[in-house]
């Protein structure tokens, strides 16, 4: 790490990254020390220590998220992912954008649906540019841009493989995701009914364009 962030506002913080206000509209997000890892880990998990290790497992071996910040660099429409600017190791800037679930949370019902339609919507461009998230945790990972533009701001989780997407889509995996459990149950039901009519495997085929 080059940069000195003590003086920057930390505003979020992930199991991987530390996320950092810029100004300017950016962000910076540099990758969590071992201790501190080790500590919130256990936190986010629920202190369940088979969970713990498992999770503590995976964020060690960064292979995959080199893997995945390498993919986005040279394939990804920059747009769809809030144009980062790769950094050394994992770290990365990033526009600044607002969660979906801070957007929610002051929106009335027809706004709600709204960026519903709109979070649904974005997974097509997800697909079109070879990649699928993986979690759907949509109200934390994905967020509008300064021009109402949708950015998938976390794409730890996305996969590059068209038959891993298939499976999440015939699982329906977005039932078991904390961003749907906290929905209120209208729009629960609103966001079930649009998943199950718009993120089928047909569409898949119609707009996955892998690299
Ligand atoms: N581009 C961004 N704009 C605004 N807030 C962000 C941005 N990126 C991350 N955050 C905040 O920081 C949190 C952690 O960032 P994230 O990229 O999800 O890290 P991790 O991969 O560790 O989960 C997010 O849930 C969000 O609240
Ligand atoms: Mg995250």
């Amino acid at each position: 790490m080059s940069r000195d962030n003590r003086d920057r506002p930390l505003i979020g913080k992930g199991y991987t990254y530390n996320v950092y206000d810029l100004g300017k509209g950016r962000v910076l997000k540099t990758e969590k020390t071992l201790p501190q890892i080790l500590v919130d880990t256990y936190f986010y998990e629920g202190q369940d220590v088979k969970n713990y290790l498992k999770t503590i497992a995976r964020l060690i071996d960064k292979s995959r998220v080199i893997e995945i910040n390498r993919y986005v660099r040279l394939y990804v429409d920059p747009v769809i992912v809030g144009h980062p600017v790769f950094l050394g190791g994992i770290n990365y800037e990033q526009d600044r954008v607002e969660p979906l679930g801070t957007i929610l949370e002051r929106s009335g019902p027809a706004a709600k649906r709204d960026i519903i339609d709109q979070y649904i919507e974005s997974i097509f461009a997800h697909w079109e540019n070879g990649f699928s998230d993986t979690v759907f945790n949509f109200t934390i990972n994905s967020g509008l841009g300064s021009g109402g533009n949708m950015v998938l701001l976390d794409f730890n989780e996305i996969v590059m493989s068209k038959q891993e997407t298939q499976r999440r889509i015939v699982s329906k995996r977005w039932f078991r995701t904390w961003s749907y459990k906290q929905l209120d149950p209208g729009l629960q039901d609103y966001y079930s009914k649009r998943m199950d009519e718009i993120i089928t495997v047909d569409a898949l085929n119609e707009h996955w364009r892998g690299k």
